[in-house]
């Protein structure tokens, strides 16, 4: 049932023979993995950090004795694993977002001329870029107040990071300052920029590392990362780390008005900036800038990825605003992908929560861009066979066998893929890979293979087991207690397994009630509990008792309902009620509704057909309902009230002439409205501009109030 208890060998490991050596270092190495799982992913750790630190010294003693042990699957050779401790968590008052990603010229092309599009640029006006080399580090957002440095933070999910100050404090204070320099420092300040170890002190870093039997890091990254996740500031203290300034959060005041300017304020500031940064006026400077640095790139002394292209003017940053997690106004230019060749020594299943079915390649771990590979994602039977989503021959209609040796590619945070198989080397004994026509499930139901139009991403098999199949219960439910969803501490995979396997949780809802009836489980007695981590547990579920609505929906699981959509559709509705209401009625075919869920601006029919199967389905009913009894769901964010449209239902339509459509909606949106796609009773202000049609006369009908564009940019002030 439960987990293995802890055991550590006490023979020294002087006094180890090699063959006990080796039988030690393997088994020490699949505890510690556990462990740094739970730590790292399920944020639910089984044992102190005292005692942690033991297994790791003891593992790392042996190795240092038998350096022949070391393999691909050593420790000291992952990413990412062995600090110790925990931080306090910090909310970012402004989110830390992420950039989206430019791979081909094109990609750069299309960028600027959305940004032209949406601010309605002639094609003479010039945008003023700042072009920035992408620092492979960490981002950290440092907080001054009256001047002074009061918390540095790590970025986290965007929302809450790790408060690292502790440790940030030790760094030099030419790279991060205590005290912010010069005259009219606004009351907040808060610094935004990438921490990172220099690829010199990496390699010195290793080496000493190697020496005192510790362990090996991967990449710069990964060594800024785990210098900084020390429990212990004078071990960060003892790596250099440096910053470079370029972004900011929270400001009572802005010094500038340009992301150049800013830049230049950093540095009157006490900040290092990055030296290679450029103005840039057009897409052909950009693409310059992109080749310059990518030429330069292996000379640096700290690792880049990329290159980061900004809108100069903030007036204008603001004014293109966000599409969900990312900036409209920059984007990351990255680096072509590296590759490396290896083995594909298996093919295995691995079922979602919706029941697909996705085959996952064993890889001979290879190195690639500075992480080691293991898994690859095959994504469907077609892709296996050479096909692609579209019809069309993939690696010109090569497909892959087990034995293969093949080409894996990574480009930056991208996960992994198979680009190509080397056919010449395609041994006698590859195997041709037959997708199973039964799902491993305990249930062996049948797969059946779902139809997909042209152009999508290729065909899935699905198992049938649905609601009875435990596969996708337990994913349902490690998505309900993940990060992005309820968020519950100590609740992840492993846990979720043994829970759902004991028949203690079988649903949702069932977490909640979990408290109530362990006078019968008695967890604490299970091996791997004590009355601490079991009270732990309690109060992270207590604590979570509380959700916002978009969290709840994207919670719920409903088939293409992500993080975005579950927030049009709380932002839509506002309230749990509204949304349930309306989702039952949708699932009756209920026209008016669905036609009012249609005009939500991200909703469309693929959605909406989702929504309606999920509230359809009678065991989901029952699933909400009694999750609803556990949990109260907060109403989503109020529209803003100080404007006059907060909380109003607006359409665009005809051309507009002081601004493009886009920008219409993201600043009704802005100023706390709903643009739609589409009129109905519901809607509050047409916005026509000339040549409306259609929308203007549904209008009349519904008397709907019509506004000119200039009636509307009056209304919004
Ligand atoms: S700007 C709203 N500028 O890249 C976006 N990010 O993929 C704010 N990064 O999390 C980020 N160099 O860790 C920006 N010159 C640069 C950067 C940079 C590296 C990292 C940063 C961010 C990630 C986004």
């Amino acid at each position: 049932m439960a987990k293995a208890p802890i055991k550590t060998d006490k023979t020294p490991v002087d006094l180890l023979t090699a063959k006990q050596a080796a039988a030690e270092y393997a088994r020490l190495q699949g505890e510690i993995a556990g462990h740094d799982k739970r730590y790292y992913q399920q944020d639910a750790p089984v044992i102190s950090d005292a005692d942690y630190d033991e297994l790791r010294k003891r593992y790392n003693a042996i190795e240092a004795r038998f350096p022949d042990l070391r393999t691909f699957e050593s420790l000291s050779l992952k990413v990412g694993a062995a600090p110790t401790g925990r931080f306090k968590k910090v909310r970012h008052v402004v989110r830390m977002l992420s950039l989206d990603n430019a791979f081909a010229e094109q990609d750069v092309v299309d960028f600027v001329g959305r940004i032209r599009r949406f601010l309605n640029l002639s094609e003479t006006e010039k945008i003023t870029f700042s072009a920035e080399p992408k620092i492979d580090g960490l981002s950290m957002s440092l907080r001054y107040e009256d001047g002074e440095l009061v918390t540095a933070a790590t970025r986290g999910d965007g929302e809450e990071g790790e408060d690292v100050t502790a440790n940030i404090k030790t760094l030099k204070q030419s790279e991060v300052p205590h005290r912010l320099k010069g005259k009219h420092i606004p009351k907040v300040t808060e610094v935004r920029g990438e921490v990172y170890m220099t690829k010199g002190d990496f390699l010195k870093l290793n080496e000493r590392q190697k020496a005192a039997g510790e362990q090996i890091f991967a990449n710069p990254r990964n060594s800024a990362a785990g210098s900084l996740r020390q429990k212990d500031p004078s071990i960060t203290a003892s790596r250099p780390l440096g910053f470079f300034a370029y972004a900011w959060g929270d400001m009572t005041d802005m010094p500038a008005d340009s992301q150049s300017g800013m830049i230049e304020w950093f540095e009157h500031c006490g900040f290092k900036t990055n030296p290679l940064t450029k103005i840039c006026h057009s897409v052909e400077e950009l693409i310059a800038f992109h080749r310059k640095i990518g030429e330069e790139r292996a000379k640096l002394d700290y690792d880049i990825d990329g290159v980061v292209y900004k809108v100069d003017r903030l007036d204008w940053q603001e004014r293109l605003g966000f599409v969900s997690r990312t900036p409209r106004w920059a984007i990351a230019h990255k680096f072509p992908a590296e590759r490396a060749t290896t083995i594909l020594n298996d093919i295995e299943i691995q079922v979602g929560r919706t029941g697909s079915l996705t085959p996952v390649g064993k890889l001979e771990p290879v190195g690639v861009g500075g992480v080691i590979v293991s898994n690859v994602t095959l994504h469907n039977e077609d892709y296996i066979k050479g096909i692609g989503g579209d019809g069309e021959a993939l690696r010109e209609g090569r497909d892959i066998r087990i034995g293969d040796t093949v080409i894996v590619q990574r480009a930056g945070d991208v996960i992994p893929q198979i680009v190509d198989v080397l056919i010449d080397k395609r041994p006698k004994s590859a195997k041709v890979y037959h997708f199973p026509k039964k799902c491993p499930c305990p249930l062996k139901t049948d797969v059946v293979r779902e139809a997909t139009s042209a152009g999508e991403e290729g065909a899935r098999n699905r198992c049938t087991g649905e609601f009875a199949c435990p596969f996708q219960k337990i994913q349902h439910l490690i998505l309900f207690a993940s990060r992005r969803a309820f968020d519950i501490e100590g609740l992840g995979e492993k846990q979720i397994e043994l829970f759902y396997e004991n028949g203690w949780v079988k649903e949702p809802g069932d977490i909640f009630t979990l408290k109530a009836r362990n006078a019968k489980i008695k967890l604490e007695d299970v091996e791997g509990y004590g009355e601490t981590s079991v009270r732990n547990l309690f109060n992270a579920i207590d604590e979570r008792r509380e959700i916002s609505l978009e969290r709840f929906i994207f919670a719920l699981g409903i088939r293409q309902v992500g993080e975005t959509t579950a927030l049009a559709l709380a932002r839509g509705y506002g309230s749990w009620k509204a949304f349930h209401d309306a989702a039952l009625k949708v699932a009756k075919g209920d026209a008016e509704t669905i036609a009012e869920m249609d005009a939500l601006d991200q909703i469309g029919e693929t959605v909406i057909a989702a929504v309606a199967a999920y509230f359809g389905e009678s065991h989901n009913k029952g699933i909400v309902e009694r999750l609803t009894r556990e949990v109260k769901i907060l109403d989503a964010e109020k529209p803003k009230t100080d404007s006059k449209i907060a909380g109003k239902t607006v359409v665009f339509t005809g051309s507009l002439e002081k601004m493009t459509r886009d920008e219409a909606k993201a600043t009704a949106e802005r100023l706390g409205a709903k643009a739609a796609g589409s009129v109905s009773k519901k809607t509050d202000y047409l916005v026509a501009g000339p040549g409306a049609g259609s929308k203007l006369a549904e209008a009349k009908k519904h008397g709907v109030q019509v506004l000119t564009e200039d009636e509307w940019l009056k209304l919004i002030g």
